[in-house]
């Protein structure tokens, strides 16, 4: 196909994880659980259904493109500016904007070899080099990065925990490897699940983007459950933030969603809630899981990946065929795991009763 650009006919697009309907559709199932997508199996924040709600009664209007509302709130939530925020839609969407702002058409991009497999897309969609440097017993390989680093480099991602292996890159190792960064290189720090962290030496992100070659990755989509509706944001110096405001897209969060976004930003109870449910459906799957003898990678986001020691996309297709979509990780390169997202208590309990009948 001539019309198209060489790097767009060889890039694999984004398998993205099955939806229910589909599912009851296509198979005839009346139950189906979906454990695919890390999403919050509570559903949305209830101040935020509220705040979506009144803010129905003005979609005939454009979305505010400044987030005034939004970026007011989570300012004072993180003892910031509103100048240290950018808003997108999605925190993907932001991946993309900075890519666009800051890496040249001959610099590249550093990640890892099994991470979220959008910094790969986007990145190549872009046309730009990316390096992938294999983990390390399921971890981002900090002095590995290090060593990649040429005069070429212009930004890492890493995301922190990680998806898919839902390990973490400590305090100390971050503050070691910034202390190595040259200042012309910018990290990204995507830390989607932070809300469900479980560990005392989770580093402190914030404090690194004074330095103005830091820019932290955040999204409603998880602990905060607006998946559907698409709100995500990067913290940086405020510098790099007018960059960035200059290539994203003006009306790029709608109107219902800079509403959900504020009111769920204040839902410390649903924040709670939702913790609470995850840490203790974690401890209830690894107990399973050891019971049954299969090894997983401990965790502190909400999945986990797990080694099912045999092709993870046929098994995903058995648990499918009794309604429990899961994740197979044959496009994340490992083919005998799947990633789990923690479920209700019901939820975890269905996936154990249909995993042990599927193995
Ligand atoms: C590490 C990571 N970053 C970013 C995202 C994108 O989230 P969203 O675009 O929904 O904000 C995801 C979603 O799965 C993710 O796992």
């Amino acid at each position: 196909m001539k019309l198209v650009r060489r790097n767009i006919l060889s890039l694999k697009p984004y398998i993205a994880g099955k939806p229910i309907e589909e599912t009851k559709r296509q198979l005839g199932l009346k139950d189906v659980v979906k454990l695919a997508s890390n999403e919050n199996p509570l559903g949305a924040s209830p101040l935020a259904l509220k705040a979506v709600k009144h803010a129905l009664l003005g979609i005939n209007r454009y979305p505010d493109s400044q987030g005034f509302y939004l970026k007011r709130k989570l300012a004072r939530h993180f003892n910031l500016y509103p100048s240290n925020f950018v808003l997108g839609n999605g925190s993907d969407e932001l991946i993309d904007v900075i890519i666009k702002t800051f890496v040249e058409t001959d610099e590249s991009i550093i990640t890892a070899d099994i991470t979220f497999l959008e910094y790969k897309i986007i990145s190549e969609s872009n046309g730009r080099r990316i390096i992938e440097v294999p983990l390390k017993y399921y971890k981002y390989d900090l002095d590995a990065i290090r060593k990649k680093l040429d005069k070429k480099t212009k930004l890492i991602f890493i995301s922190n925990p990680n998806n898919p292996t839902g390990t973490y890159v400590t305090n100390y190792e971050i503050k070691e490897f910034m202390e190595g960064l040259p200042k012309d290189i910018l990290l990204v720090l995507d830390e989607a699940y932070d809300a469900f962290i479980d560990v005392d030496d989770f580093p402190n992100s914030l404090g690194h983007i004074r330095g103005g070659n830091v820019i932290i990755l955040k999204t409603f989509s998880k602990a905060y459950g607006l998946a559907g509706l698409r709100a995500g944001y990067a913290i940086a110096d405020a510098e790099l933030v007018s960059y960035m405001e200059r290539v994203r897209q003006p009306f790029n969060v709608n109107s219902l969603a800079q509403a959900a976004a504020a009111a769920a930003l204040e839902d410390r109870k649903f924040l709670a809630r939702t913790r609470e449910v995850v840490l203790e459906g974690k401890g209830f799957l690894y107990a399973q899981l050891t019971k049954m003898g299969l090894a997983y990678v401990s965790s502190v986001a909400n999945f986990i990946l797990i080694d099912i020691g045999r092709d993870s996309r046929a098994f995903f297709r058995r648990m499918l065929s009794y309604g429990i979509i899961v994740r197979d990780m044959k496009q994340y390169g490992l083919k005998n795991f799947i990633r789990v997202t923690i479920g209700t208590k019901k939820e975890n309990e269905k996936f154990i009763k249909i995993l042990k009948k599927v193995l």
